[in-house]
């Protein structure tokens, strides 16, 4: 199976941004892609009515899922993307407890590992950080370890980073995984000193390619760069 598998330092830091970018340049060049979502929660928060649109001004306010099939040019279902969708805003194993539909990690791996044969290109976005629990003994970085995909760590620019960044390559490469590049997002327009050796800072002791990404419009793609 070819693709990346996107992780990130935490929830919240830009792992569907910097996923939503990988697909779109890839599909942009040619490629078909895939995406893939082990698990979204969170789904109560979102309207239902722009749900179903494939319709770029909706970006900002699409759940993970389905920002990731919009800038993949993909045609999967919201089954074979996301698998396992809850309501409420937990982590997934206690999303899934609550809709009393535990995550199966066979059909994980089965789901994923389909949508991966389907395309030139896989691009799987993890959920929370890389040792977060998808069932009992199941956790993101089991997924991403089946899979043997690379990764790409998403994190934030500021205060703090640097921390979170290293512990998260030496969970990835302690699993056996290869670290394709760290990505901060979003990269100040006039990045400050802190900015700047947090950069460096993670380059040197990660040794790991460190790529940036400026605030984008999410409605535009056209307007975002290549990673
Ligand atoms: N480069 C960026 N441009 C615009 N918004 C960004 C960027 N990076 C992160 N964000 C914003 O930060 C928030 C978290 O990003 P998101 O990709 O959803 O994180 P995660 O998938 O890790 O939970 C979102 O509101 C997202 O739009
Ligand atoms: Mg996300």
């Amino acid at each position: 199976m070819r693709g990346v598998f996107v992780t990130g330092t935490g929830t919240e830091v830009g792992k569907t941004v910097v996923a939503a970018v990988i697909a779109r340049m890839s599909a942009a060049s040619g490629a078909s892609v895939n995406v893939f979502k082990p698990a979204v929660s969170g789904l109560d928060d979102y309207p239902t009515v722009p749900l179903a649109g494939r319709v770029w001004s909706n970006a900002p306010r699409l759940p993970d899922h389905l920002l990731l099939m919009l800038a993949a040019e993909s045609s999967q279902s919201e089954d074979e993307i996301a698998p396992y969708r809850f309501g409420p805003a937990v982590s997934p194993h206690l999303g899934a407890e609550l809709a009393a539909a535990p995550i199966e990690p066979a059909k994980l791996l089965e789901a994923a590992t389909e949508a991966g044969a389907g395309a030139d290109l896989l691009v799987c976005e993890g959920v929370g950080g890389f040792l977060v629990p998808l069932a009992d003994d199941y956790l993101v970085r089991d997924l991403a370890r089946a899979l043997e995909l690379p990764i790409v760590i998403a994190a934030g620019p500021g205060l703090g980073t640097i921390n979170h960044t290293l512990l998260t390559v030496e969970a990835v490469r302690s699993a056996g995984l290869e670290v394709l590049m760290v990505v901060l997002t979003p990269w100040p327009e006039v990045p400050g000193e802190l900015e700047l050796s947090n950069l460096r800072s993670i380059e040197r002791l990660a040794a790991v390619p460190v790529k940036t990404l400026p605030t984008l419009d999410l409605t535009r793609p056209e307007s975002w760069p290549r990673l």
